[in-house]
């Protein structure tokens, strides 16, 4: 099949078309672009291209490259001085009451005035350019379990707390080079590498986290640098340079469960397609890294057009003009779309006294859809099954 430019494809479609309000004139819309799109093109790459237009326009400030980014100034929040005063007197409290990064609860850390923040910064994440960065001006003077403490109170702002393990790493991950303790190919996070661009899967649990927040504890001195590269902007490449290769990114796959979020009683694979669209929304869930084992271990074998289709992902991700970039300095914390973008990190030089540790959290969403309410989410994702 010949390649469509963008030009061949969308020729005559309005740019205008569309909402970003979120209300139904998307299917009209679906309709019109449809009836203008080549004849010549499968069932299926007709519907990805429909529904990613429907997509790019309701959620149009992540259609961003590196250079579109530097125009905007909202993905940077410094804490102010009352937020820093709330803190201060939290961890008071927490160190008089010997509360742990265990034992601490949301009741013990309010922080009403970032709490007047919280609104924003997370629609900035929802439906902005989908991360932020967090400067809480954190002085190196605190303890690394009272930093634990301030980025887990802050995190459970944005989203629920995840766990990370079955019986470990309930709050937070220390993503830190752990030389050749760590054994796992699939925890680039637990060494100095390059992590090549990914998701974090989240595989212990059906839903993967919606947030990824990462604070910086110690700053890399040398490397180390976080990459953020949208799910809309590598899809819209695609479209522009390989539409053929459309459809093996909406099919499922096997990813390789890293070996502490394996269920004893599960099998070691979880199968999801690397992009999808749920309710309107692109969604991107991927790690080479887990990809090509995972297929072995489910019996099966990555076709040549699968492989190709993950070749040119790969080249596409990586490529710089597409991605944000930015090394995170000691009290900066990151905090990523994790269901919409892709993050990745520069190789950093290993060894406590220059390397890099930052805490990991992983969240889920409160406030979009049922949340965490459980009566809500069984009804929203279970109850179809039940019948
Ligand atoms: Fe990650």
């Amino acid at each position: 099949m010949a390649f469509l430019s963008s030009n061949t494809v969308y020729r005559g479609i309005d740019p205008a078309l569309g909402s970003d309000t979120g209300a139904n004139p998307t299917v009209l819309h679906e309709e019109k672009i449809l009836s203008q799109l080549p004849a010549c093109l499968p069932d299926k790459t007709q519907n990805i291209l429909v529904t990613s237009k429907a997509s790019e326009l309701k959620f149009q400030r992540r259609n961003w490259k590196k250079d579109t980014l530097k125009k905007s100034s909202y993905n940077r929040f410094k804490f102010g001085k009352d937020v820093q005063k709330q803190i201060k007197d939290r961890l008071s409290f927490v160190k008089a009451n010997n509360l742990t990064l265990d034992t601490v609860t949301q009741e013990d850390f309010r922080l009403p005035s970032l709490a007047k923040d919280m609104a924003s910064l997370r629609h900035t994440l929802d439906d902005g350019v989908g991360f932020l960065i967090l400067d809480t001006g954190l002085s190196s003077s605190l303890t690394e379990e009272e930093f634990e403490i301030v980025g887990w109170s802050v995190c459970n702002y944005f989203g629920q707390i995840m766990r990370q393990g079955i019986d470990h790493d309930l709050r937070l991950f220390t993503v830190a080079d752990k030389g050749t303790a760590n054994t796992d190919p699939t925890r680039i996070g637990a060494s100095a590498k390059r992590s090549a661009k990914h998701s974090d899967n989240g595989c212990l649990e059906p839903r993967p986290p919606c947030y990824l927040g990462l604070f910086c504890y110690q700053a890399s001195n040398s490397g180390g640098d976080s990459t953020i590269i949208s799910a809309q902007t590598i899809l819209r490449t695609i479209i522009d340079e390989r539409p053929d290769l459309l459809p093996y990114y909406f099919q499922n796959y096997h990813f390789r469960v890293p070996q502490s979020h394996i269920w004893p009683s599960k099998g070691p694979t979880v199968e999801k397609p690397l992009m999808e669209f749920r309710n309107g929304e692109l969604q991107i869930h991927y790690a080479r890294v887990m990809i090509s084992p995972g297929m072995e271990m489910a019996g099966l074998s990555l076709t040549c057009e699968q492989i190709e289709a993950l070749d040119f992902l790969d080249d596409v991700i990586e490529r710089s003009e597409l991605n944000f970039k930015t090394l995170l300095k000691q009290g900066e914390l990151l905090v990523i779309n994790n269901l919409a973008f892709l993050h990745g990190r520069d190789a950093f030089t290993p060894g406590m006294e220059s390397g890099r540790i930052l805490k990991r959290f992983w969240m889920w969403r409160r406030h979009i859809g049922p949340g965490t309410d459980p009566m809500l989410l069984d009804l929203a994702e279970l109850a179809d099954q039940e019948q």
